[in-house]
């Protein structure tokens, strides 16, 4: 998680003036259709298992969403045992839960630069280590085989500067390849869901994008069955839109589907921040707007979805205390109370049928 205070950290960093103090009063209500009819491509979010018992999250998520993301309930450090077991409980409620609903689900995430579990780290011998490697992307791609429209197969593998690349187990054991050899595993484990490789800051860090843009030419000249990017897209209230085209043109130079994949944007500011909150969610507004069109403006085959990272702003991992997250943030489109912000009316204004 000390990543994602340093990911938060890139995106704003310090208290601002706003976020002390009592919680802005929410922005007026604004009335907008459903997210998903008015897109001409899929739009997702983010969702966790306890979502599922809150009938008014669950009314949400039907009515905005085609496609959902598991926050955790995919991920190693939910399905890995410390004896080495897999404990599916929660990937599969989500995925009977999207398969009941109609809903797209996409896999987040095989292989993460962040995870270190004992059950791998204590396996010293290289041909036992790369058989429990290619056996945990074969059981958890294969279970949801079928059911998963995409992977996210490697998380964030380019360093978080740009220089070079992420040092994990997983390149200590394997170097490099150990890239390749997850999108090979997962091909074979699931030959029908569109493997991704996904990473943040491609928008706001050139020198990043054009690190992944390499790693993703050279997978791509190996044969690698690389077959679509994920941007996440996180971003802050305070950065210009105008970063937002040129970067999704230029990931979308391959010709392989992109997924906007994990939009929020943080309203917290920078240290000192005065920027009243309404000001705050008309930038958010502006910069979400802009992502939409930008991504409406992709051929439509590369169009893979248009994804959140949650669906209220209690829903992100911004505000949340157990991750050091800032209760005064509002970095999704629907509030608290799961009301749409002025932000989701810039979604369908930018994406709204006709405009796309
Ligand atoms: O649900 C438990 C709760 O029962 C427990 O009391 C609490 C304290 O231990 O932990 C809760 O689980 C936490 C979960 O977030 C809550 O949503 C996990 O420990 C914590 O590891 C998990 O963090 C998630 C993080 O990825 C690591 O998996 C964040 O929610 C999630 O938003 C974040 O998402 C990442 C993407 O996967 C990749 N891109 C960046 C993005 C933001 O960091």
């Amino acid at each position: 998680m000390s990543e994602a205070l340093s990911r938060r950290g890139v995106l704003g960093s310090g208290l601002a003036l706003a976020a002390c103090g009592p919680k802005p009063a929410p922005a007026a209500p604004v009335a907008v259709p459903p997210l998903k009819a008015v897109a001409p491509f899929p739009v997702g979010s983010e969702i966790e298992v306890a979502q599922l018992d809150e009938p008014a999250a669950v009314a949400l998520i039907l009515r905005n969403f085609s496609q959902v993301t598991p926050n955790i309930e995919l991920k190693m450090e939910k399905i890995l045992r410390e004896d080495g077991s897999f404990d599916f409980s929660g990937g599969d409620r989500i995925a009977d839960f999207a398969r009941a609903n109609r809903l797209r689900l996409h896999g987040h995430n095989l292989i993460w630069y962040t995870y270190r579990p004992d059950a791998f780290a204590r396996v010293t011998d290289p041909a036992a280590f790369a058989r429990a490697y290619a056996n945990y992307i074969t059981a958890v791609a294969g279970r949801y085989s079928g059911r998963c429209v995409g992977w996210d197969v490697v998380n964030e593998p380019v360093a978080e500067d740009g220089e070079g690349y992420r040092d994990c187990l997983w390149r200590e054991r394997f170097g490099m390849d150990y890239v390749a050899r997850a999108f090979h595993l997962a091909r074979e484990a699931d030959p029908h869901a569109i493997l991704f490789l996904n990473e943040y800051n491609l928008e706001s860090l050139p020198k990043k994008r054009a690190t992944f843009m390499r790693l993703v030419e050279g997978l791509l000249k190996r044969g690698v069955p690389l077959q679509g990017i994920g941007t996440q897209t996180h971003l802050s209230y305070d950065q210009s839109p105008e970063i937002l085209a040129p970067a999704i043109r230029e990931l979308a130079r391959f010709g392989l589907p992109i997924h906007v994949s994990e939009l929020d944007v943080t309203t917290r500011g920078k240290r000192l921040d005065v920027t009243p909150a309404p000001e705050r969610l008309r930038r958010q507004a502006v910069l979400v707007g802009a992502a939409a069109e930008a991504f409406a403006a992709l051929p439509h085959a590369q169009q893979y979805a248009f994804s959140t990272w949650g669906v209220r702003d209690r829903d992100s991992w911004l505000t949340k205390p157990e991750l050091k997250g800032d209760r005064s943030d509002r970095p999704l489109l629907f509030d608290d109370a799961g009301r749409p912000k002025p932000a989701a009316a810039a979604f369908v204004r930018a994406v709204g049928r006709g405009r796309g």
